[in-house]
């Protein structure tokens, strides 16, 4: 794991300051967890591989490659579990998420504002598979912030075959990020929201990770129904502890226009599916399915709304 190319970039735009506080913090990243021998020895015993071929165009982020020792590549990689965001397919080994993220990437991609030459923060990003299908999309710079360990080294395994210098992961959660940053080109905060027990604080965060003109894309639970409703699960909520305010899509607008958002809209709005989010061979604790009410799968095993979810597209106002 080298941050010093993400560091070195940001340098090179005038970031200094935010350059010197990721290298002061950079020392403890990762090593401090209780699991990182176990994983950094699975990062380590992953085969290398000739002739490779990145695609990032594909359901499936894929690494083509002549592959002699498909059995190493596998078992380093199942020492990675629990996969959850993906698939991908590295050489012969094909890794079944829990999630399919693609469906989420259909469902978002085709409003966006082209990403082409963009400079693009993606929080919360899980093992950056976002990140990586949006390289296919040619932006300038991708950069991914993820608190989880896992995820991280998940994304380190995948960097070791793609090299990509255009992307980069950071082990941080959003409260590590400087404020008013007015740097970004597009600005994506997928499944967050609801985990934060201050939503209107985080669309001011986000919207400070902007320059003017930038775009926001939001990606969160929603409730069926009108302007002003919104859902505080008294408790868990679809088995998740974290789970603070889930507003109508209408709400959101609203919440969005509040923060000086412009040019609001909501793009898509679908039911979460069990083909979308399912246990499988690489993530085998239990998913969506068992958190559904088993007589009625429009509610949740606590008796609240079946998760739902939108997506919304606003911009800060340009200079
Ligand atoms: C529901 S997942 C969404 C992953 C991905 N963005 C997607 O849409 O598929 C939420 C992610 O946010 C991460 N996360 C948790 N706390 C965070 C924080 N304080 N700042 C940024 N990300 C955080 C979690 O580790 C997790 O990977």
């Amino acid at each position: 794991m080298n941050w010093e190319p993400l560091l070195e970039y940001l340098r090179r735009q005038e970031l200094d300051h935010w350059a010197a506080q990721l290298q002061a913090q950079s020392a403890s990243w990762l090593v401090g967890h209780g699991d990182y021998p176990r994983w950094s020895k699975a990062l380590n015993a992953l085969p290398d591989l000739d002739n490779i071929q990145a695609r990032f165009d594909l359901p499936a982020v894929t690494v083509e490659a002549e592959s002699q020792e498909s059995m190493d590549l596998r078992q380093a990689l199942a020492g990675l579990m629990p996969w959850r965001k993906g698939p991908y397919q590295i050489a012969d080994v094909y890794i079944d998420c829990e999630w399919r993220s693609d469906f989420k990437w259909d469902r978002v991609l085709p409003h966006l504002a082209a990403l082409r030459d963009r400079r693009i923060l993606d929080i919360g990003c899980g093992n950056g598979y976002h990140c990586l299908r949006m390289l296919a999309q040619s932006p300038a710079f991708v950069l991914g912030i993820e608190p989880s360990v896992l995820f991280n080294l998940q994304f380190w395994a995948l960097q070791k075959y793609l090299q990509r210098r255009e992307i980069h992961l950071l082990p941080i959660g959003i409260e590590d990020m400087p404020e008013d940053l007015n740097w970004f080109d597009s600005v994506f905060s997928m499944g967050v929201l609801y985990h934060r027990k201050s939503p209107i604080d985080h669309l001011y965060q986000l919207k400070s990770f902007l320059a003017a003109g930038g775009e926001l894309c939001l990606e969160t639970l929603v409730i069926k129904g009108e302007a002003g409703r919104v859902l505080v699960p008294p408790g868990r909520y679809a088995r998740m502890r974290n789970v603070w305010f889930i507003p109508s899509s209408q709400e959101l607008v609203a919440w969005l226009l509040r923060c000086g958002f412009i040019n609001v809209r909501v793009v898509d709005e679908s039911a979460t599916s069990v083909e979308e989010q399912r246990a499988t061979e690489w993530m085998q604790f239990e998913s969506l399915e068992q958190c559904l009410n088993r007589e009625n799968p429009a509610l949740t095993v606590e008796g609240l709304p079946a998760p739902r979810r939108a997506v919304l597209l606003a911009e800060k106002p340009g200079p």
